[in-house]
């Protein structure tokens, strides 16, 4: 809901629980008023009137308190908008006016000829505060050094903690929280990709005092999939300020001709008083709601054959794990690297998307007719936005890649990156997948990306830093037509594992990839952390062979393994060619249980009942009345009894009945005393089914 002062100069969204307002202050400062619980225009207006920012000998009375502080005049914190032209840099703008469009608010300024447009929308029924800027040049052409998405304005308060999400391959997505001190912090990338090192997201909370269900959690999420940067400064005076957006450096971005405009991504803004678990919960509801496409559609169990045949691969062997696949109860069979080109090992190959013929003589039809014959949709790996030297394509346009003139084109994982921002390469993948997707019946595309960006250059391009901007831009584009033309055909964002997991390219993926590491122990911290803001329906897990020959040796049962990926989208990634008929067999009891759990598993509430640093960990899911609860022990000592996990949101007033034991459990009792696990041992593990009598 929007609602604006008399004057025209106050404004006050608000969502079932919070409310965020601003004003236009005088010499047309946009001034920060309120983000929190929500209030009463009358509350905005009383705050609008009290007394404004105090001066202080060598402080800008404006620090702290804008919404956007542009460069240029009495600030010294970090410019969220930095432009220059030939004559002039920085901007000293001019309010023009607002415009109230359902629930996003624009408000319009200018400055000799380049028109700023501030975005506001509150996403009907959520706390979540969406807001991006326009940067539209009616003058003359500039460069634009930095364009942030929004700045956020936290209120005073004695100190805070920050929460975030560090990683790096195989290891994304821990969560890791530390006290704010002076200064900045500033974490992004500078990679061309989301990266493997953080996740575009932060969490405050004042004095450390928020809990997993209690407590006032402030939080950001950017939604973009290239470089980019979130930096969390604590001013002289305490006060917090979040800005994010766009590139890591200021050195610039993109160059506006008249008439050329920019629109930022969209940095987002949580609060909520329900403790980390109720922000998560808030985020993933947004998600489901405004992000993920047809988010209310199920996942299905998918087979993939990487860790099984890694670039080996065969049409006769591929469909042999698909019958074995198929027995087991898997929905979706994906074909992982190596079906295409010349690509039998990961010198060679990439950027020719057409099958190997020796693998696939009559091309990937009768392989997907199989599949679909057994009952299965069926999947292919690709990563178009790379190249192989080793590769029709590149020795056909070794001028397609970034790389800068007169230096070496630094290969890793022996390819190169090829330019999207060219208009010759989008139009050649589009035709190339386009094509592909055309060919056989296809249901679904792991879309992966596995390096970073080194070399970014565009030989006689007379701005090259673009290729940073316009690559993802040119992805999105890609991928968007792609749906467009292939409404049937769903997508994984991958990035060597969880190299791109952000909002944006969840807006156009249906699931992601959310690591390499599929040991089931690790991965429990890994989806501890990916949970704080993205849902269980989006993230992908895999069960695969004990012991863990990706990583780390470790043995662990199929139950454990089940378990753990269980609480997202199952998948299964194991050689099902060794795998016993016992194992095979209680494999498919697990499929068949999840797909049971599904519904509440992918679309319901999540709690996360233990946090997997001690040795025993729990997550709850719950949707009407039906309570899912899995628990992972990780090492019992001393044969000391296992604590039993207290459950969170249910009706202390009503019972439960236990599908697993057939006990009946009063909501009260299971709210203050928990319920009984029965996990012993070393990597022990179970689910339990409630059901609201
Ligand atoms: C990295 C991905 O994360 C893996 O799952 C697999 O698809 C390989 N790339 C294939 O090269």
């Amino acid at each position: 809901m929007l609602e604006i002062g008399e004057d025209g100069r106050t404004w006050l969204l608000s969502g079932p629980a919070s409310s965020y307002a601003l004003r236009l202050g005088e010499d047309d400062a946009l001034l920060h008023l309120h983000w929190g619980p929500r209030i009463a225009l009358a509350d905005a207006e009383a705050l609008a009137a009290g007394p404004g920012p105090e001066y202080w000998a060598f402080e800008a009375t404006l620090d702290g308190h804008e919404e956007y502080p542009v460069e240029g005049g009495p600030r010294f914190v970090r410019p969220a908008l930095s432009v220059r032209t030939d004559e002039r840099r920085g901007t000293e703008w001019s309010f023009e006016t607002y415009e109230a469009d359902g629930d996003e608010l624009r408000l319009r300024f200018s400055d000799s000829g380049l028109g700023i447009t501030l975005h506001y929308r509150m996403r009907a029924g959520t706390d979540v505060v969406e807001r991006w800027v326009t940067l539209a040049n009616e003058g003359p052409a500039l460069e634009v050094l930095r364009a942030d998405s929004a700045a956020w304005t936290l209120p005073h308060r004695d100190g805070w903690r920050l929460s975030q999400l560090h990683g790096r391959w195989a290891a994304e997505s821990r969560l890791v929280r530390s006290e704010l001190t002076y200064g900045e912090k500033i974490i992004g990338s500078r990679r061309g990709h989301t990266s493997h090192q953080h996740l575009p997201w932060v969490a405050l909370d004042a004095d450390g005092s928020a809990t997993e269900e209690r407590g006032e959690v402030y939080g950001c999420a950017l939604a973009w999939s290239g470089t980019w940067r979130i930096a969390v400064a604590q001013l002289p005076d305490a006060r917090v300020q979040i800005t994010g957006g766009v590139g890591y450096d200021d050195s610039g971005l993109l160059r506006l001709e008249p008439g050329e405009s920019f629109v930022t991504p969209v940095f987002a803004g949580l609060w909520s008083d329900g403790g980390f678990g109720g922000a998560s919960r808030a985020w993933h509801a947004y998600q489901h709601a405004y992000v993920i496409p047809d988010a209310d559609e199920h996942r299905p169990v998918l087979y993939n054959s990487w860790e099984a045949t890694e670039f080996d691969i065969s049409e006769e062997q591929q469909g042999a794990l698909a019958r074995r696949a198929a027995a087991m109860g898997v929905e979706l069979f994906v074909v992982d690297d190596g079906w295409f080109g010349a690509r039998t090992s990961d010198r060679a190959g990439l950027g020719d998307w057409t099958p190997n013929p020796d693998r696939f003589p009559a091309g990937l039809k009768p392989l997907a007719d199989e599949v679909h014959a057994l009952g299965m949709q069926f999947g292919i790996w690709v990563e178009p936005e790379m190249v192989n030297p080793d590769s029709e394509l590149y020795r056909a346009h070794p001028d397609w890649v970034q790389f800068q003139p007169g230096r070496k084109r630094t290969e890793l994982r022996n390819q190169l990156v090829l330019n999207l921002a060219r208009e010759d390469v989008q139009e050649y993948l589009w035709e190339q997948l386009d094509t592909l997707l055309s060919s056989a019946p296809i249901d679904y595309v792991k879309w992966d990306f596995n390096r970073c960006f080194t070399d970014a250059g565009w030989p006689g391009e007379d701005y090259p830093q673009r290729l940073w901007v316009d690559h993802v831009h040119a992805l999105y584009r890609l991928l968007d037509r792609l749906r467009a033309a292939h409404p049937g055909v769903a997508f994984e964002s991958c990035s060597g594992g969880g190299g791109r997991i952000d909002l944006g390219i969840m807006a156009r993926t249906d699931q992601v990839w959310t690591s390499d590491n599929t040991d089931p122990l690790d991965r429990l911290a890994i989806q501890h952390g990916f949970s704080q803001v993205h849902p269980a329906r989006a993230m992908a897990a895999w069960v695969t062979d004990s012991p863990n020959n990706q990583l780390n040796g470790r043995a662990s049962s199929l139950r454990f393994r089940f378990v753990s990926s269980m609480a997202g989208v199952l998948g299964v990634g194991g050689d099902l060619t060794r795998w016993s008929d016992e194992e095979l067999a209680e494999a498919r009891t697990w499929v068949e249980l999840y797909k049971e759990i599904r519904p509440v598993v992918q679309g319901g509430d999540l709690h996360r009942l233990r946090a997997p640093e001690g040795g025993l960990s729990a997550v709850q899911y719950s949707r009407d009345g039906e309570i899912v609860v899995l628990a992972w022990l990780q090492a019992q000592h001393y044969g000391e009894p296992v604590a039993p996990v207290r459950l969170r949101g249910l009706d202390p007033a009503a019972t439960y009945e236990c599908l697993e034991t057939g006990e009946v459990h009063r909501g009260a009792v299971l709210l203050h005393h928990g319920l009984r696990t029965g996990l012993r041992g070393d990597l022990d593990a179970a689910v339990f089914r409630l059901r609201r009598m």
